[in-house]
């Protein structure tokens, strides 16, 4: 198994400096983590979207803290060295700078990451001062933020004309002067994410937002197979687990039926005297 070294801040700002493209990837429990770890991916986000990927909610705002966390202690136990953010679930934050904090903290303190995740320009300002005065790094995340799919109209494109696109990069310069050290951008034109990065001074991360930005980001069930309810056009299938797993799963229940399964060096005997003394103890 190989060894890397830990992922810190220097080292994403060093590769954005030298042009290197910053590879980001979700991520929800431990032999995941453990994958990713392994093809030292950069950024690792146990986003809230595990309400949907694997716990099967229609959305992301039933997740709590407590589901955050859970998942967050098992990716931070399979990926040691990646730069793992956590990210802060539906009415975690939104309610009081006192509260995002707390959660903020809880995140740094009872999973091991490396900084927190939140949705919103202008209007979380303030949660974002108040999380980096506490010392701890903050990725903002604007254009298509799930947690508000209701006032956004659903899935979709943000950012289409050129009045809406303004007010994602003002939310992105709002969010950089109150200390983000990063903004992921989810779904918006091509030409807003290019606008954004050549403006900003820390990295800009792309879902769906084309190949400008800094680095990129996919959900890791969309890349995989692994959602069965839809993948979304951003996303590109980088192998089929859910037919490797699937299949496997036919055979599996073709060969205990048929009785192929298990083999003879799948199990173990034990020597025919103990068995005799089993059955005189067990026949009296
Ligand atoms: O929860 C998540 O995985 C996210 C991505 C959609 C960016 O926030």
């Amino acid at each position: 198994m190989s060894e890397r070294k830990k992922v810190t801040l220097p080292v994403l700002f060093d590769k954005m400096a030298r042009g290197i493209p910053l590879t980001m990837i979700t991520c929800y429990d431990y032999p995941m983590a453990h994958l990713v770890e392994q093809a030292g991916i950069d950024i690792v986000l146990v986003g809230d979207s595990l309400g949907m990927t694997m716990l099967g909610y229609e959305s992301t705002l039933p997740v709590t803290m407590s589901d955050m966390l859970r998942h967050a202690q098992a990716v931070r136990r399979g990926a040691p060295n990646g730069w793992l953010i956590g990210d802060m679930p539906y009415m975690s934050y939104q309610p009081s700078d006192e509260l995002a904090v707390l959660n903020a903290g809880r995140f740094m303190a009872e999973a091991a990451c490396d900084g927190i995740k939140l949705e919103g320009g202008q209007e979380v300002v303030s949660r974002v001062k108040a999380i980096v005065a506490a010392g701890i790094p903050v990725m903002g995340h604007l254009g298509l933020t799930p947690q508000s799919v209701s006032s956004l109209g659903g899935f979709r494109l943000q950012g289409k004309s050129g009045r809406q696109a303004k007010k994602i990069v003002d939310d992105a310069t709002a969010l950089e002067e109150a200390g983000a050290m990063s903004i992921l951008l989810e779904l918006v034109p091509d030409q807003v994410c290019g606008l954004i990065t050549e403006r900003a001074k820390i990295p800009i991360i792309s879902l769906g937002s084309g190949p400008h930005a800094h680095g990129q980001l996919l959900i890791f069930h969309d890349m995989f197979g692994l959602y069965p309810r839809f993948t979304p056009k951003m996303a590109r299938k980088f192998g089929d687990a859910g037919k490797v797993i699937g299949d496997g799963l036919k055979q599996y229940v073709a060969e205990v039926t048929s009785r192929a399964f298990p083999e003879p060096e799948r199990y173990f005997g034990m020597k025919e005297e103990e068995f005799a003394e089993l059955r005189r103890l067990v026949d009296g």
